[in-house]
């Protein structure tokens, strides 16, 4: 790592950087980008974790593209099943986009070398997916490349590998706290970012003339979540925060098989080797909610049954409150082959052998559709029209093209972030070897070191993980996987509330190493203000589409709602809401049925 010029400035060490492009995160999209970049210009990748620990790395079943490896596919086929997914809120032009690319996609892990699971002659093999089908709904089609049941671990290890051949510079266990800009108006470009060193407490200032944000999802709003502790949102809140609108945030997916009680991934591949969802009474109640997919249909769908499986008093367990995902009945070799890793999960977390026992499981927070707007070039776009703010990118998770719509199918979240990680760095690279340096200096570091000195020095009787713990019970019951007027006004109550004592809060560690205190202070502000973006989205949107099943509005409502909410931050904190029309194409709305 290069450092130039330290210089105290108060209490804190302020260093200086100057890259033509800034990456910040180090999962699958902000290395796939990087790998654009790299070898071209300076690019340097900015993470709070080692690139190894990425959240890329707990994705599990697969990525799909229709390679046609193992039965008759089509990239279309898997478009067409992409925008019904999205219960018609995706953008067709990106969702083509997405779907023709992935076959490339595929081939360039290939080359990388990533290691996926082959068929008897040596091609990558295939499996099936939830709303993944042959030729527009006929029957679930074997579409989802996969690597056993660790797809995306394999993925960030090849990733990274590449990365570091490629000579990317890694500032690992740096958090980005600040997006730079400089100019104004029509001239805003993007300049950089500041960052704090979690080992020192140092600033760091990196001037840049390209910055790609990549800092994945934020589940953790929600009580029961499969993301880890350090997905809060980060980029996303803190490009809100200097007047980035965010695009369709109601829209947050529940994955229908969370590990009861703790939301550990238990991956969709575990349905897609034939494995079953059994009701308390022992029913496998997909069957009539989905009659030809069954257990396959998309996440929404599956996880609204399983709710009211529950609701309806036909849970399992003391409290009736989860249902069970069976393997008993698949080959223990296949168990073992195909899903190895989450048979570890369940010995280890439930004490339950699953070749032989149900699994509990309940629908666990797991995927934001909504994020930063961006085109299918990963530039950021800032208003309904599509302006483009020059220099500032985003991909992956955090970032909504959108080609997810309103509910995203399993394994097109490992494409989407090497399809557009893969586009946003190639973007990137072209404008930045077209432009001039930015000239912002270490002074540019004043606002996170105020609010870094602020907190440290307050006094504030509120503790943090209180509050965080009170937003995820309220986020989790009133605005999760079924929600209403009255349950999103509970939660919008509790919200303001808990803005309210944020103000008052302190912490106990007042020092400069890994002092985590210090930055989960300042990550459960992205929380809160992620949390009231969902809120308001999800309360004028009266309607049910995809994730955001409304009780008091279950119907789509076509002629008022097929558009995108952009939401923006005001001075004063509140969230002002615009829409823009969705992109429209081959499919016409039609009523989901699988
Ligand atoms: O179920 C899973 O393996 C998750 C995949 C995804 O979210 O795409």
């Amino acid at each position: 790592m290069v450092r130039e010029n330290p210089c105290k400035t108060g209490a804190v060490n302020i260093h200086y950087h100057s890259y033509d492009a800034v990456i910040v995160g180090a999962g699958g999209a902000g290395m796939r980008a990087a790998i654009e970049t790299a070898g071209k210009m300076r690019t340097a990748v900015i993470t709070k974790l080692y690139p190894t620990r990425s959240h890329t790395g707990a994705a599990q079943g697969g990525m799909c593209a229709a390679l046609s490896n193992v039965e008759e596919d089509y990239w279309e086929w898997h478009a067409f099943d992409t925008v019904k997914g999205s219960d018609y809120l995706g953008d067709q032009d990106a969702i083509d986009v997405m779907c023709r690319e992935a076959i490339d996609a595929v081939v360039d892990l290939e080359h990388f070398g990533l290691p996926f699971s082959r068929t008897p002659d040596g091609k990558i093999d295939q499996r099936r997916f939830g709303g993944h089908t042959r030729n527009h709904g006929e029957a679930p089609v074997r579409r989802a490349c996969y690597a056993a049941d660790r797809t995306g671990h394999m993925i960030l290890q090849t990733l990274y590998q590449r990365c570091v051949a490629s000579g990317v510079n890694f500032f690992n266990e740096f958090q980005v706290f600040d997006v730079l800009f400089e100019g104004e108006g029509e001239d805003r470009r993007a300049a950089g970012v500041v960052a704090y060193e979690m080992a020192t407490g140092d600033l760091h200032v990196f001037a840049s003339k390209g910055v790609l944000f990549a800092t994945g999802g934020f589940g953790r709003i929600f009580q029961i979540s499969s993301n880890a502790h350090t997905l809060t949102g980060d980029g996303p809140a803190l490009l809100f925060a200097r007047g980035i609108p965010l695009e369709d945030m109601e829209f947050y997916q529940f994955h229908p098989t969370g590990i009861y009680g703790i939301g550990i991934l238990l991956t969709e591949g575990a349905r897609g080797e034939g494995g079953i969802l059994r009701n308390g009474l022992g029913e496998r109640f997909m069957e009539r909610v989905a009659p030809t997919v069954k257990d396959l249909a998309p996440r929404d769908m599956v996880s609204r049954a399983i709710h009211a499986e529950i609701r309806e008093g036909r849970g399992a367990g003391p409290n009736k409150d989860y249902v069970y995902l069976d393997l008993t009945h698949l080959p223990p070799e296949q168990i073992d082959a195909k899903l190895p890793d989450i048979s570890g999960f369940v010995r280890t977390y439930l004490g339950l052998e699953p070749k032989t026992d149900p699994i509990p499981i309940q629908p666990t927070a797991h995927y934001a559709m909504g994020g930063i707007p961006t085109n299918v070039n990963g530039e950021v776009v800032i208003d309904s029209a599509g302006t483009v703010l020059p220099g500032l990118y985003a991909a992956g998770e955090c970032a909504c093209v959108s080609v997810h719509g309103a509910n995203r199918l399993g394994t097109n979240s490992l494409l989407d972030i090497n399809v557009f990680g893969r586009r946003g760095g190639r973007r990137m690279a072209e404008y930045v070897a077209g432009v001039d340096h930015p000239s912002v200096g270490k002074e540019a570091a004043g606002d996170v070191r105020d609010r870094i000195e602020q907190i440290k020095a307050s006094n504030g009787k509120e503790k943090v993980a209180a509050l965080r713990a009170e937003l995820q019970q309220a986020m989790m019951r009133d605005a999760s996987v079924v929600r209403t007027a009255e349950s999103l006004e509970n939660a919008s109550r509790v919200l303001a509330e808990l803005r309210e004592r944020y103000r008052d809060i302190s912490i106990d560690d007042k020092g400069s190493v890994f002092n985590f205190d210090l930055t989960e202070a300042i990550e459960l502000g992205s929380l809160l203000d992620l949390a009231g973006t969902l809120l308001a989205g999800a309360m004028a949107r009266n309607e049910s589409r995809g994730a955001h099943w409304r009780d008091d509005y279950p119907v789509r409502d076509d002629a008022n709602w097929m558009k995108h909410t952009l939401a923006y931050r005001e001075p004063d904190g509140t969230v002002r809401l615009e829409y823009k029309p969705v992109v429209g194409g081959r499919y016409q709305p039609m009523e989901r049925k699988y």
